[in-house]
C-alpha cells in the first residue's frame, strides 16, 4: 500500500457522521486531479472538539471540514479566520497554513455556484427563507449582495431569527420576520418568488416526511432550494415536483461547498466537468 503523507491528510470533524457523503467527493477529486490526498471521518464528542482542532496542528495534517453541532464553536479554537467566518459565525472549513489554523466558510461559495450554475437570480424576487443556523446565515450573507426585493425569514425559534436580522442588518435593509406558527406564513410562502429551506426538516429517516410548508403554497412559477441533500428530491422537493415548479437539491451545493474546501487545501482549481461528474454519479 502507498503510504500516505500526513500533510495530504484532510477530512470531516462532526458527530454521527457515517452517512456523510465528503469522503466519497474528495477522494474522487484527488483521484481525478492525481493529487494524494485522503479524507477521513473523524466523529467526535462535542467535549473532545478542542483537542481535535488542536491535533490538527499538533499531527500537522492538512485541514478539516467542520460539520454539525461544531460549525460555531470551532471558530473560538482556531488562530485566524477570514471576513465570511467572522459575519456569519461559522465555519466548515480549517486550513493548517504553515502551523496556523485559519477558517473558511465555503457554504457561501457552495450556494453561490450552485445558484449560478442552474441560473438562478434573485434580484427582485421575494424571497422565503426557512431557518436561522449555520447554512440559513451562509445563504443570506450570499444574498445581501443580490438585490432582493423582500427576505423573509422563518424560523421555529423566534429570538433566533431576530438575532439574524440584528446581525444582518446593516447589509440587508428588508428582512422580515415571520413566526413559525404565524397564519400568515403560508400567504407569504404562496406569494413569493423562491423559497429556500436552510433547516434539516425533509432529511432522511428522523425527518423524511416533513415540509416547511403546505403543497397548497407552491407554484409552478416559483424556484425551490433545498440545502438538505438527502434524499435528493424530499417532501418540500416532491411539491414543487408535483406542481412543475423549478426545483434544486442540496446535492448541487454540497459539491460546490467541497469544491470549495479542496481547492482551499490543494491550491488547485477544480474544472466544471469534474463538478458536473461528480454531481451525476453521487
Ligand atoms: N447542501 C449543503 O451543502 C449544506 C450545507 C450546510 C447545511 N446543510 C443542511 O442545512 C440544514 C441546516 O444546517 P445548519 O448548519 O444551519 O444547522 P444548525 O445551525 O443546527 O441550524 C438548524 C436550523 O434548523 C432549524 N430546525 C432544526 N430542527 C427543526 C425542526 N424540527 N423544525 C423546525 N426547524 C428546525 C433550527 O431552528 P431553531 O433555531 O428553532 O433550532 C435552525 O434554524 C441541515 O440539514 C444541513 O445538513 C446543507
Amino acid at each position: 500500500m502507498n503510504s500516505i503523507k500526513r500533510e495530504k491528510i484532510i477530512g470531516l470533524i462532526g458527530q454521527n457522521i457515517q452517512g456523510s457523503l465528503s469522503p466519497q467527493i474528495h477522494n474522487y477529486l484527488a483521484s481525478v486531479m492525481g493529487l494524494k490526498y485522503h479524507y477521513f471521518l473523524f466523529d467526535i464528542e462535542p467535549f473532545e472538539l478542542k483537542k481535535a482542532i488542536e491535533a490538527i496542528k499538533i499531527m500537522d495534517i492538512k485541514g478539516v471540514n467542520v460539520t454539525i453541532p461544531y460549525k460555531s464553536e470551532a471558530v473560538k479554537y482556531l488562530d485566524e479566520v477570514d471576513e465570511r467566518v467572522k459575519k456569519i459565525g461559522a465555519v466548515n472549513t480549517i486550513v493548517n497554513e504553515n502551523g496556523k489554523l485559519v477558517g473558511y466558510n465555503t457554504d457561501v461559495d457552495g450556494f453561490d455556484e450552485m445558484s449560478y450554475s442552474k441560473g438562478i437570480t434573485f434580484k427582485d424576487k421575494k424571497v422565503v427563507l426557512f431557518g436561522a443556523g449555520g447554512a440559513a446565515r451562509a445563504v443570506l450573507y450570499y444574498l445581501k449582495d443580490q438585490n432582493v426585493d423582500q427576505l423573509y425569514l422563518i424560523n421555529r425559534t423566534l429570538n433566533k431569527a431576530e438575532t439574524v436580522k440584528k446581525d444582518f442588518n446593516k447589509v440587508i435593509d428588508n428582512i422580515n420576520i415571520i413566526e413559525w406558527t404565524s397564519e400568515k406564513k403560508e400567504q407569504v410562502v404562496k406569494d413569493s418568488d423562491i423559497i429556500i429551506n436552510a433547516t434539516p426538516l425533509g432529511m432522511e429517516n428522523e425527518y423524511q416526511d416533513i415540509s416547511p410548508v403546505k403543497s397548497e403554497s407552491i407554484n409552478e412559477e416559483q424556484v425551490l432550494i433545498d440545502l438538505v441533500y438527502k434524499p435528493r428530491v424530499t417532501k418540500f422537493l416532491s411539491f414543487g415536483q408535483k406542481k412543475k415548479a423549478k426545483i434544486v437539491s442540496g446535492i448541487e451545493m454540497l459539491v460546490y461547498q467541497a469544491v470549495g474546501s479542496f481547492e482551499l487545501w490543494t491550491n488547485q482549481e477544480v474544472e466544471y466537468h469534474v463538478i458536473d461528474e461528480l454531481i451525476k454519479n453521487l
